[in-house]
């Protein structure tokens, strides 16, 4: 069994205490932090932008798993490159005609390039992008927003990005990402998922630590 990376969004953070949040999940064992970058046409929310994942770099050393829900990502790379991401993610919906282009700036700044699907977009969209990248994000809710419910029938996706990655023997993280508790955490897994985003159920949970090891595998 690979090992499963717990992902804490920090969407559903307190703003406010940011600092003191990130470090929170730190502490109770995280592996990355994800942050959501939207700019209000991509999607219907506008939440993070360079600056703070600039100010987030210098507070943290966990990974930083940048999910760019932006119109026209390739304008944007460098400049989250150079914030501290360690991870970028575009949206192949966002970027239909250069997503290989997209990818490939990624890449010449020596961090992990991850494409993300929504849940209405099929695998073969993304297909002949899969050897390139280092990840694949299945959106298992519509962007825009944390604390909604998550949808099963994405999960036919992660499991068909399995077996591609499986035949092809490439070394993928496999995340999913919207509507993440230890049941859909399981579930998730089960489908060959090895990368968990979960934003409101690790900030709501009075304890955090016993939150994120309940996504884990072994803690249940
Ligand atoms: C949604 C974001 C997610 C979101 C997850 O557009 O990409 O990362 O914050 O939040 P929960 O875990 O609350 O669904
Ligand atoms: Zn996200």
């Amino acid at each position: 069994m690979k090992e499963i990376l717990i992902a804490p969004s920090i969407l559903s953070a307190d703003f406010v205490n940011l600092q003191s949040e990130i470090q929170k999940v730190e502490k109770a064992g995280a592996d990355w932090l994800h942050v959501d970058v939207m700019d209000g046409r991509f999607v219907p929310n506008i939440t993070i932008g360079v600056p703070v994942v600039q100010s987030i770099r210098k507070i943290t050393k966990m990974p930083l798993d940048v999910h760019l829900m932006i119109v026209e990502p390739i304008n944007f790379i460098n400049a989250f490159a150079d914030a501290g991401s360690d991870i970028i993610t575009v949206h192949v919906e966002a970027c239909i005609d250069n997503a290989r282009k997209t990818i490939d700036l990624i890449k010449q700044r020596n961090i992990k390039a991850g494409i993300s699907i929504k849940p209405n977009t099929p695998v073969k969209d993304i297909k002949h992008l899969v050897e390139q990248v280092d990840l694949v994000q299945i959106m298992t809710v519509e962007p825009g927003f944390g604390g909604q419910e998550f949808m099963g029938h994405c999960l036919e996706k992660a499991r068909e990005v399995r077996d591609f990655a499986q035949k092809q023997g490439l070394n993928l993280y496999i995340e999913t990402d919207g509507g993440i508790n230890p049941e859909t955490a399981k579930q998730s897994i089960d489908a060959g998922v090895n990368v968990l985003v979960a934003g409101s159920y690790v900030y709501k949970a009075p304890d955090t630590q016993e939150a994120i090891n309940s996504l884990r595998p072994i803690a249940r």
